[in-house]
């Protein structure tokens, strides 16, 4: 069994670059590579900026705080499953997820509920779409860790191994493409949040709010600068309404808050923005509450409990950061790095 397992993911693996050298050597000029290298399904980058700051098959799995994707995936297509069927059924898990509908319970056991948070429908439609379509990532440790659990099962089998051809999924040309300033901040702001929200999640789970908030209060800020050097940028998650005065935007840091407070509004897929100064890039994107924030953000006496927040008044006596709903615009990243 786990022969036939590997063997088909050898075969996914290296049948893939073959067929991608094929298509690379294809390309006739330099409008068929443009064409090429935009042929990226969007809903590639969809998912790698909405999803992956929980789902990324690159964290080690003691630091998962989800399930890789892969995973979701699998659980999700069946043999009979169709395209459709597939899409559907995310985009009713995106609108509510709930204990009810979820396919998944022992994910549910180990790291909670999936906080709920807006995502726009199409973008949900879009990152199904490939999903369903792609060869999405598999981490290093996720066949042994499957293997062990649904020994039963062979990996990949059916739909797993779709998605090729469509000039889709193409490392070789997006190997030899340096990373635009944006995907460079984009990476920056995502591992940044990664590795808050692994620890905040953690937090709340095993010690409860209370506790969590200590945590917060002392490691936000060390855990953003051990980011930043490990990224050699400059990353401050700044707001309008500081809990930490530290946190505040400056004039120019606000007019882009409210750019994106307008965005989120309006429920459309928000671009991030970048500014060119000489050698260095300036990047902002903004952050978004979901359900989870509102333990610490929310309205006092509805989610934000009476204990919290008395804590956090006596941690932050000029605090100004509560009465959020969940998909609001609760800060900004503001990440700079050089050429
Ligand atoms: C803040 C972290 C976080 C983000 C962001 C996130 N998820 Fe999840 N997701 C989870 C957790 C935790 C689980 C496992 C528990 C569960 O199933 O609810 C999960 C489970 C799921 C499941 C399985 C649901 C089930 O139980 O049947 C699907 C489908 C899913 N996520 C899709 C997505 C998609 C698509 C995105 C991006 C648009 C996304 N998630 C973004 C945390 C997250
Ligand atoms: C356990 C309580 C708790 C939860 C849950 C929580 N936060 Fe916070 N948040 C804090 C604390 C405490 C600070 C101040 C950290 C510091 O001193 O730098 C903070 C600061 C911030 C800041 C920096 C700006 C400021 O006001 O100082 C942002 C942005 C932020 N939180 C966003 C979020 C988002 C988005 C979520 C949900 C994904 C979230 N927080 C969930 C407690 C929490």
């Amino acid at each position: 069994m786990k022969l036939f397992a590997i063997a088909v993911l050898a075969g996914i693996l290296f049948g893939c670059n073959t067929q991608n050298k094929k298509s690379y050597s294809d390309i006739q000029n330099v409008s068929d590579l443009a064409m090429a290298e935009t042929q990226e399904h969007p809903g590639k980058k969809l998912m790698e900026n909405n999803c992956y700051a929980c789902h990324n098959p690159k964290t080690s799995e003691e630091s998962m705080i989800a399930p890789p994707m892969i995973a979701v995936k699998m659980r999700y297509i069946s043999e009979e499953t169709s395209k459709e069927e597939f899409i559907s059924s995310m985009v009713e898990w995106a609108k509510k997820p709930s204990e009810e509908n979820s396919k998944m319970p022992g994910a549910v056991k180990k790291y909670g509920l999936m906080p709920y948070q807006f995502f726009p429908e199409e973008t949900i439609h879009q990152i199904a779409d490939y999903i369903y379509e792609s060869e999405i990532e598999t981490p290093e440790w996720f066949e042994e860790h499957y293997n062990s659990m649904h020994g039963d099962r062979p990996m990949m089998k059916g739909k797993m191994g779709r998605g090729k051809g469509m000039g889709m999924n193409n490392p070789q040309i997006e190997t030899d493409k340096r990373p635009s300033f944006e995907e460079r901040g984009m990476m920056i702001a995502q591992t940044t949040k990664a590795e808050l929200g692994k620890n905040l999640m953690g937090q709340i789970q095993k010690n409860g709010v209370i506790a969590a908030l200590d945590f917060c209060h002392i490691q936000a800020l060390p855990i953003t600068d051990s980011m930043a050097t490990i990224h050699k940028a400059y990353i401050k998650r700044v707001t309008d309404k500081p809990r930490n005065s530290k946190n505040k935007a400056n004039a120019a840091e606000l007019q882009y808050l409210e750019n994106f407070k307008k965005q989120v509004a309006a429920g459309v897929e928000v671009k991030p923005i970048t500014v060119q100064m000489g050698n260095e890039t300036e990047f902002y994107y903004p952050i978004v509450t979901n359900s989870m924030c509102l333990k610490c953000h929310g309205t006092p006496g509805k989610e934000l409990e009476t204990l919290t927040l008395a804590k956090i008044k006596e941690l932050y006596p000029t605090d100004k950061a509560t009465g959020y709903n969940e998909n609001e615009v609760r800060g900004i990243w503001s990440i700079k790095f050089e050429k």
